[in-house]
């Protein structure tokens, strides 16, 4: 065998194992409408379309549609062009990415922001830095956090200690057991995605004031969606001045693209002068930067999205539950139900797409563990009563269709 063989023969067997497990990914192709979501067209596979409603989308407040951020990009976009035109550094920083980035600083009550390309490569350039700035930094981060900030905690090359998920003894233990002087930053989360559990905030804070630790958190599937003025959990909980640096994204709840930290303007002016991932790319189109203000801007006044969401969450956990599916309810805007097999993950999801028009992706493993598969619903404001009534009796019939066990509450 030639090693270009050997090197086709070793990507094909990666993909099989996939298939064998159960877990190869299927991207399904979608068209949104504008002003019409969640409702959306499947473009199936064999050419023909199906009219689908989308019930696992991150656009958690319909943002993407609003026309207050539709009408921003369109006006920045006849204003200046496409793109940026190249990175912060060289030429792409303009008036649109400065009018976000004080509009995310005034969010978060911050000194400063730094808008990225993207939440996760905010989070990966900037705790892949911060050991730069602060020799001998050692960082404490929660087994659960996302893929970005673990990457970005291991390619720093500096000391990492990792904390059972939410549990601030272990944490405690850890800090304890360090030197005392050594430099110290905790990485968490507000809401984890997957169960939509919440980090436990305060403690973190209190430990880190005990211990003399910076503080980090990833505020990605809160921000827009919880506090006043839709700063995230910490705003809610009236912590977000005890937080050094807050991570937010500008592609879920304000459902446009992009990601940012909030922070002093010392720590800000650091990252921006020595993170690969800030310097080295080119900056976000002005249009992009302008819808993203425009939506953090509405989102800090529209309370009534925040609470029609979170209503909208309770009703179709409470009628889930109310059936004995096994769902998991931590009082968050997030509905995971437990399916715990792959293969009727899949399954479900499939039947669910294709006799009823209803649009969740299946999760596997890596993104949860394995036996606790799962279809993860995302009901937004714009998700009307008459829609949750077809979703609930869908999953009631497939659920007795599959001999699906249902179960107690799962937490
Ligand atoms: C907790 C968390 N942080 C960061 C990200 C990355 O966000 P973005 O999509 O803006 O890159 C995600 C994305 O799903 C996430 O779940």
């Amino acid at each position: 065998m030639t090693n270009k063989t050997r090197y086709a023969v070793a990507v094909e067997t990666a993909i099989d194992k996939l298939h064998e497990e159960g877990r190869y990914r299927t991207f399904i192709d979608i068209e949104r409408e504008q002003g019409n979501f969640p409702h959306a067209v499947w473009r199936k596979p064999d050419g023909t379309r199906k009219d689908i409603t989308v019930w696992c989308g991150n656009d958690y407040l319909g943002m993407g549609q609003h026309p207050v951020v539709l009408a921003a990009m369109h006006e920045a976009l006849e204003a200046t062009g496409a793109g940026s035109g190249g990175t912060r550094n060289i030429s792409g920083t303009t008036v649109y990415h400065k009018r976000l980035e004080a509009e995310l600083a005034d969010l978060h009550q911050k000194e400063a922001a730094l808008v990225f390309t993207s939440a996760y490569i905010a989070n990966d350039a900037t705790l892949s830095t911060l050991p730069k700035l602060l020799p001998g930094l050692i960082i404490y981060s929660d087994e659960l956090n996302h893929a970005s900030m673990i990457e970005g905690v291991r390619r720093n090359g500096g000391a990492k200690r990792i904390f059972r998920h939410n549990d601030v003894e272990h944490l405690r233990e850890l800090l304890a057991a360090d030197d005392p002087d050594a430099p110290k930053l905790i990485a968490f989360e507000s809401i984890y995605s997957m169960d939509g559990d919440f980090g436990p905030i305060e403690a973190i804070c209190d430990l880190a004031d005990e211990f003399d630790a910076l503080t980090y958190i990833d505020e990605v599937h809160a921000v827009g969606m919880y506090g006043p003025r839709g700063a995230g959990v910490a705003e809610r909980d009236g912590l977000m001045g005890r937080l050094d640096i807050i991570n937010g994204t500008l592609a879920k709840a304000y459902g446009v693209m992009g990601g940012y930290i909030a922070a002093s303007a010392k720590m800000c002016d650091a990252i921006r002068s020595y993170a690969p991932g800030f310097i080295f790319t080119t900056s976000l189109p002005p249009a992009v930067a302008a819808g993203a203000a425009a939506s953090v801007r509405h989102l800090k006044t529209d309370q009534a999205r925040r609470d029609k969401q979170q209503l909208h969450a309770k009703i179709l956990k409470m009628r889930l539950k109310g059936m004995g599916l096994p769902i998991i309810d931590h009082g968050s805007h997030i509905v995971p139900v437990i399916v715990g097999d792959p293969v009727h993950c899949k399954q479900l999801s499939d039947m669910l797409l294709e006799d009823f028009g209803i649009y969740v992706q299946p999760i596997n493993f890596p993104t949860v563990p394995r036996g606790t598969e799962r279809l993860r619903f995302t009901p937004s404001p714009v998700h009307e009563p008459e829609m949750l009534d077809g979703l609930v009796r869908a999953m009631d019939s497939l659920w007795s269709h599959c001999a699906l066990i249902r179960a107690e509450l799962t937490a």
